[in-house]
């Protein structure tokens, strides 16, 4: 079943809100199992993601219990895992399999970690390289998954990341809570820092001065609860859509807005859009705000490398944006596009189908945008990846005849519901065949 979405005949109006946060609730599942005490979730997202994550730690032993948006998480207060072996299904979810190998390396167990085709082809040598530094025992198979992970004491290390990863650091950092001394992470450009952020929020001292972060093993980790915002990165996809389809006005309530997360909003108010940020709070150390978004004609722009990190899951649908602009955009220093849940960077060459001129080039895109001429209707695959999807979705909303996306159902991965949101807020979404 293929999912077609068309220009709208009116702007797209209302309010909505959106999942919860698909990075902090890893963080909250994963520390919440290793502390002591009852860690309440509240606004989970349920995407098959974090369901991953949920079930790898009721594999490791926490008690764990879903009751809509609400996770109760009983912790195993630092015993996490079984002495025997483990075997963990990460699914489709890269931050599952990272943000774990760190959290078990420690462990009393071995733990085998797998995933599905896309996960597979990750790379995992990244993770197996710091923590093996630090006395783990990690096999990859040929750099990749399966992983096997055998707990063995670790000590501390000092960890200068080579590309800015969010979900490297915080495997080194989950590491470094059970090794022997202070372990320091440096990264070259700040990715998001959520797990620096929960940390604090267990009871746990984190020091940060600059780019590094350092974390004192054998400290413990206490219960707390955590309201998750609505994930940015979903948001984005609906501040494009208001953005792209004339006469729209959206309000995207509770939204986090941690600025190592919102560097679409800086590339689009560049582009020429305003999006405003308003009523912002801070709750479990993290800053959540409404968005409100209305429609603009937009110019290119050049995105560069310094600004990949805080905007990395939203460069699809921001290339989606571009290609409805004015001119020329050039997006480059965003080779680790080409090793997310697809080859990103080849997928968004599909916009070639829709009448834009659109070229990869190893570690960017360049392409030319129709000041707002509507986009040729297609048929695209998503090739598993949800936010190529999404991004494409985004892109039907400029096309009268619409864009087909081959294999809708992985939206669900990280945005259970997006279609029937897209549709709430008055855009033409049907099945085809
Ligand atoms: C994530 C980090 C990023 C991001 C991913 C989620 C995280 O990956 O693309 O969707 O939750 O830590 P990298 O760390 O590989 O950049």
């Amino acid at each position: 079943m293929a999912i077609r979405v068309a220009a709208p005949l009116r702007g797209l109006t209302g309010e909505l809100r959106v999942p919860g946060d698909k990075s902090i609730a890893h963080r909250a599942l994963l520390l919440g199992a290793l502390a002591e005490g009852t860690t309440v979730v509240t606004g989970f997202p349920g995407g098959a993601d974090v369901l991953s994550s949920l079930g790898a730690i009721r594999a490791l032993g926490a008690v764990a219990e879903r009751a809509g948006d609400t996770v109760r998480v009983q912790g195993r207060a630092g015993a996490l895992g079984p002495a025997g072996t483990t075997a963990v299904d990460c699914g489709n979810s890269g931050t599952t399999m990272r943000l774990l190998s760190g959290l078990v390396a420690a462990g009393a167990g071995t733990t085998v970690l797998d995933g599905d085709a896309s996960l597979r082809r990750r790379p995992m040598q990244r993770i197996a390289e710091p923590l093996g530094a630090m006395g783990a025992r990690v096999e990859t198979t040929d750099g990749h998954a399966p992983l096997t992970v055998r707990g063995a004491p670790l000590s501390a290390v000092e960890w200068r990341l080579p590309v800015a990863s969010a979900q490297v650091k915080s495997a080194v950092l989950l590491a470094a809570l059970r090794a022997q001394g202070t372990t320091r992470v440096v990264e070259p450009l700040a990715s998001r820092d959520h797990t620096e952020r929960l940390l604090p929020h267990f009871g746990v001292h984190v020091a940060r001065a600059g780019s590094a972060v350092e974390v004192r093993g054998g400290q413990r980790l206490h219960a707390a609860d955590v309201a998750l915002p609505g994930d940015p990165s979903s948001a984005a996809f609906f501040v494009v859509a208001a953005l792209l389809v004339p006469g729209s006005n959206l309000l995207i309530r509770d939204v986090g807005v941690n600025p190592t997360r919102t560097g679409f909003l800086g590339i689009l108010h560049r582009m020429g859009a305003e999006v405003a940020v308003e009523g912002e709070v801070i709750e479990a150390g993290e800053p959540r705000a409404a968005l409100h978004a209305c429609a603009a004609a937009l110019r290119g722009t050049a995105i560069g490398a310094g600004e990949v990190p805080a905007a990395i899951d939203e460069l699809p649908v921001l290339c989606v944006a571009a290609a409805l602009a004015d001119g020329e955009t050039t997006l480059t220093g965003a080779a680790e596009l080409r090793v997310k849940e697809s080859d990103r960077l080849a997928a968004l060459e599909q916009l070639r189908l829709l009448g834009v001129e659109v070229r990869a080039t190893p570690d960017g895109l360049v392409l030319r945008g129709t000041a707002g001429v509507p986009l040729r209707g297609a048929r695209i695959r998503a090739g598993g990846d949800h936010r190529i999807a999404m991004a494409f979705a985004i892109a039907g909303l400029a096309s009268p005849d619409g864009v087909e996306i081959e294999d809708p159902e992985c939206a669900e991965v990280s945005f259970p519901g997006f279609f029937e949101s897209l549709a709430a807020c008055g855009a033409r979404v049907e099945r085809v065949t």
